[in-house]
């Protein structure tokens, strides 16, 4: 599977998120990349209620306490590790989560179409 790398393991701290492109079976998509305390995650941007994406273009994804992400739209709060929605009109939703890939102090993510 290609690998498209994103950023520096060190360019982002945790509890800080940015923002990529990706594409997947043919569709461009917005995927964003978060470091946690203890680990990376990166999920597709795109809330499981309605087909919009979480942050409105502002990149706040976390809770203020970095329990959750959250969307910006109704509410809905996602487990930071899963991406499964805990509270919210999508309850029980997953994010769709994109594999990631460390080499050489880079972050990258595992795409299924050649980058
Ligand atoms: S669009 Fe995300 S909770 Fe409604």
């Amino acid at each position: 599977m290609p690998t498209k790398f994103l950023i520096p393991e060190e360019a982002l701290q945790p509890g800080e998120t940015i923002k990529f492109e990706y594409n997947q079976a043919g569709v461009s998509r917005e995927g964003f990349l978060a470091r946690l305390q203890d680990g990376w995650v990166a999920f597709e941007n795109r809330c499981r209620h309605l087909p919009i994406s979480l942050d409105l273009d502002n990149n706040q994804f976390f809770t203020p306490d970095q329990d959750y992400f959250f969307c910006q739209s109704h509410g809905a709060l996602y487990e930071t590790t899963t991406g499964k929605c805990v509270q919210g009109p999508c309850a029980g939703a997953q994010l769709f989560k994109i594999p990631l890939t460390f080499k050489q102090g880079m972050v990258g993510i595992e795409t299924d179409e050649p980058i």
